[in-house]
């Protein structure tokens, strides 16, 4: 098990009281060495400040996922999520979070376009929310770009295999590396990014011995979802982990029934409210006799 410690003193360089010290980038990328990760990296999703200070006693890492447009906003994809939203999203939860290492998302449209377009997003990111790195997706095509981010002071956790923001160019959110050739172009994305210096790799929706030959030949950390228990590490979105929705891929565990929780709270509520038992006597004010 991972052990914090209290840390309240200050410096010039962490000027105000931290009570626990964060897990670093560095420290996280050292997880796996020669190979092994003795410790599996535990990931989840977070979006805002409470639910960060739910998840993080749990955690090592928080993403600030751009599922967040779907979850939180109820949009069709992650295609129209905004740097906007992300930092503001991102703030939140290092606002709710102690430990965990927090790393956010680099939006559709945000990124792709050149490393000085992606440098200038991430420098945004991390300004605007003190996060400690992004995640970006894209293989090969983004190798330049995560050298040209790691070179100039920002970490990067890349994503291959199944990439929601091209779901319009992958005609769906299938499993991917079905056959031989496109198993073999996920394993030459996954090297390349590695190969570009990521700290970490998050492998969505692929075929098991896929993630099993990915993670054995990449010396980062591999973060499976939808992937193998054999990956260093697994994520999922939190809203999906806790139930919060009645269909779910394949590759969720529900530990919760939060939905069923919320719906039956919510009937409990309006039942009170119609019959005038909400507000009772506890829950009013009346001049003291
Ligand atoms: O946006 C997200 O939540 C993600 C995870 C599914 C890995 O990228």
């Amino acid at each position: 098990m991972s052990t914090y410690t209290i840390d309240t003193a200050t410096s010039r360089a962490t000027p105000t009281p931290a009570p626990m010290r964060r897990l670093t980038i560095p420290a996280l990328r050292a997880r796996k060495h020669d190979g092994a990760t003795a410790e599996p990296i535990v990931m989840l999703t977070a979006y805002t400040a409470r639910q960060a200070q739910l998840l993080d006693p749990h955690c090592d890492v928080l993403l600030v996922g751009d599922s967040l447009g779907q979850v939180i906003y109820g949009l069709p994809s992650t295609i129209p999520v905004t740097l906007d939203m992300m930092a503001a999203h991102g703030a939140a939860v290092m606002r709710g979070s102690y430990h965990s290492a927090v790393i956010i998302d680099m939006p559709f449209g945000s990124y792709e376009a050149s490393p000085a377009q992606a440098f200038e997003s991430a420098a945004r990111l991390l300004k605007e929310s003190g996060a400690a790195g992004v995640k970006l997706e894209g293989g090969q095509a983004m190798a330049e770009t995560i050298a040209f981010l790691g070179a100039r002071g920002i970490p990067v956790c890349a994503h291959v295999g199944l990439t929601p923001q091209a779901v319009n160019a992958l005609g769906g959110y299938g499993a991917r590396g079905r056959d031989d050739a496109e198993a073999a172009k996920i394993l030459a994305d996954a090297r390349a990014v590695a190969d570009a210096g990521c700290f970490a790799i998050v492998v969505e929706g692929v075929m098991e011995n896929l993630a099993d030959a990915i993670t054995a030949a990449v010396p980062c950390p591999v973060i499976g979802i939808g992937a193998s228990a054999a990956c260093d590490g697994q994520v999922l979105v939190t809203e999906d982990m806790i139930g919060m929705f009645e269909r779910t891929p394949r590759f969720v565990k529900r530990y919760a029934d939060a939905a069923g929780l919320v719906s039956a709270a919510a009937a409990a509520y309006a039942a009170e409210v119609r019959s005038r038992a909400f507000p009772g006597e506890e829950q009013v004010y009346r001049p003291k006799k």
